[in-house]
């Protein structure tokens, strides 16, 4: 792929990520049309949206142009070069608009027309034309081709229609839920979905916002940041709530059978098949949840690409064409731009997919959230276990310094093991997994304006503080695992004030 494509590909996800970004209609479009003229080259971009009603169209969102500019920029079906786009339906490049009589230039914005050209594609979604994207382009580079820059401007123009008929939905229910969401101030409370921090609350807000929508959604994030969570949460949220929630993992099943498993399959369709009922039609007036969609095989690619536009398959040797309602969410942990870049994946097929994307960052960027996270999962294991254990401020350091590589989910197991293995009320540094403790990050236990020295010091503290009770407080023992003479250690403990207290009954002791 040569650069041009990764410039294209880089601009489509910023706009992609611009378009969700809020709720507001007029500055997304114009933050999306401000990536294509600084990416792409393209200048004056304009969005017009055309009124069935009135059969006016006019332009929402203009980078360029003057706001008086943009008010004379009002045309009637088939006027002008926009008019004809929508009432054709087909795109339009005009090589020289200085030759071109039809072309307008009604909003007066260029005085001098020579050598610019016009492209113009229309925004539809399901043959129904919204509107029209279109851009000036000054031809000085050879290098680029007419046809790509129509091409990308039609993705472009897809997205901007998948996003307007979004905020059509977004509007009717947030008419709806006026009264529901001012009782919620901006807080988002999901009984089972725990987390404050700014960058998880974002995540609730855009659940909340999707969740009253058909919307393709597509999580990302790390294994074990609860995608499969998130994508509950969302169906059970939803209208669909009352009808199944079917989840499938892509990865987990070989090639060979994922196309029956998804889509069914007749009997004799390949040896050893049976007939059998494939995830999509067990969704059917459900959501289904497509999890690693990252490694779905190129050659089922198409077929899903098939469901989503039309809601219809085959299945596996059957020609009888099946109907479904579905709503589909898709979760990966993989970066989907590299896959497309070496051809394993889909760029159609990701647009289709990525209408909502939701990024759920991993736990270590979001530490606040551990510790409502240990207290939520140390309740409700005691609860199971039948035990009542807290935790030690220490060893709550402790866990918020650990990078959580498995986030939640290991979170969640290390607590859980924590509450089954504890003997005492509360849980101590010392009973943390040596991989917890081991990875003592420094810095991130300590408030970042400690100096070198009392940073150390600290370090010093907790490995002491650590290690001691695991020798039942044996001085010699401790010293010699810390690579410390007993002096060195003695003068330590008295220094930090640490106290030693032994386990009456528990003798280890050889003073
Ligand atoms: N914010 C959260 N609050 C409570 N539990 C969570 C949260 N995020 C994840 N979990 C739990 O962590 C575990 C892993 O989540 P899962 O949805 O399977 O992650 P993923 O699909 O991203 O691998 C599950 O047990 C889930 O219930
Ligand atoms: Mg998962």
């Amino acid at each position: 792929m040569n650069k041009y494509e990764n410039i294209e590909l880089k601009a489509l996800f910023e706009i992609s990520k611009v378009l969700t970004s809020s709720f507001n209609l007029e500055k997304n479009l114009f933050l999306a049309l401000e990536i294509i003229s600084k990416e792409l080259e393209m200048r004056r971009g304009s969005i017009f949206i055309f009124d069935k009603k009135t059969e006016e169209i006019s332009i929402v969102a203009a980078y360029g142009l003057t706001e008086e500019e943009i008010s004379r920029g009002k045309y009637r079906l088939g006027e002008g070069i926009v008019g004809r786009v929508i009432e054709t339906g087909q795109p339009m490049f005009i090589p020289d608009i200085e030759k071109e009589p039809q072309f307008l230039n009604k909003t007066g914005s260029r005085p001098n027309k020579k050598g610019i050209s016009f492209l113009c594609v229309p925004i539809k979604i399901e043959e129904e034309i919204l509107g029209v994207v279109s851009a000036d382009r000054i031809y000085a580079d050879e290098q680029v081709d007419v046809d790509d820059d129509l091409r990308v401007l039609s993705i472009i123009a897809s997205l901007i229609g998948q996003f307007l008929k979004l905020w059509e939905t977004y509007k009717i229910i947030e008419d709806e839920n006026i009264i529901l969401r001012a009782q919620l101030k901006d807080r988002y409370n999901f009984p089972n979905l725990i987390g404050q921090s700014p960058s998880f609350q974002a995540v609730l807000k855009t659940v909340m916002k999707v969740a009253g929508t058909d919307a393709t959604v597509l999580l990302f994030g790390e294994s074990g940041t609860g995608k499969e969570l998130i994508a509950k949460t969302i169906h059970f949220q939803s209208k669909r709530a009352k009808g199944p929630f079917v989840a499938i993992n892509c990865a987990a099943i070989p090639e060979n059978l994922l196309e029956a498993e998804l889509f069914g399959s007749e009997k004799g369709a390949f040896t050893g098949a049976i007939k059998r009922i494939g995830k999509f039609e067990q969704a059917n007036g459900g959501t289904i949840f497509l999890d690693e969609i990252g490694e779905l095989p190129f050659s089922l690619q198409p077929k899903l690409l098939r469901v989503l536009q039309d809601k219809a398959f085959e299945p596996l040797g059957s020609s009888k064409n099946i109907k479904v309602d579905v709503r589909i969410i898709s979760a990966t942990n993989k970066d989907l731009s590299e896959e497309i870049r070496k051809g394993s994946f889909r760029e159609d097929l990701f647009w289709r997919l990525n209408v909502i994307p939701i990024y759920i960052p991993p736990l270590r960027e979001r530490k606040e959230d551990i510790p409502p996270l240990v207290e939520y999962y140390l309740k409700s294991f005691c609860n199971i276990y039948k035990k009542s254990i807290s935790i030690d401020n220490e060893a709550l350091k402790v866990l918020l310094s650990y990078d959580w590589p498995g986030n939640v989910r290991e979170l969640s197991n290390t607590i859980e093991r924590l509450v089954v293995m504890s003997e005492s009320d509360k849980i101590k540094v010392y009973e943390l997994p040596d991989r917890v403790r081991g990875i003592i990050k420094v810095k991130s236990v300590f408030s970042e304006d400690l100096k070198l020295p009392t940073e150390i010091e600290e370090l010093e503290r907790i490995r002491i503080m650590d290690a001691l009770p695991r020798f039942n407080y044996n001085i010699r023992k401790t010293a010699k695992l810390l690579g410390l003479t007993e002096r060195q250690l003695n003068y330590r403990v008295r220094k930090y004030g640490i106290k030693i207290k032994k386990d009456l009954g528990l003798n280890d002791s050889d003073h």
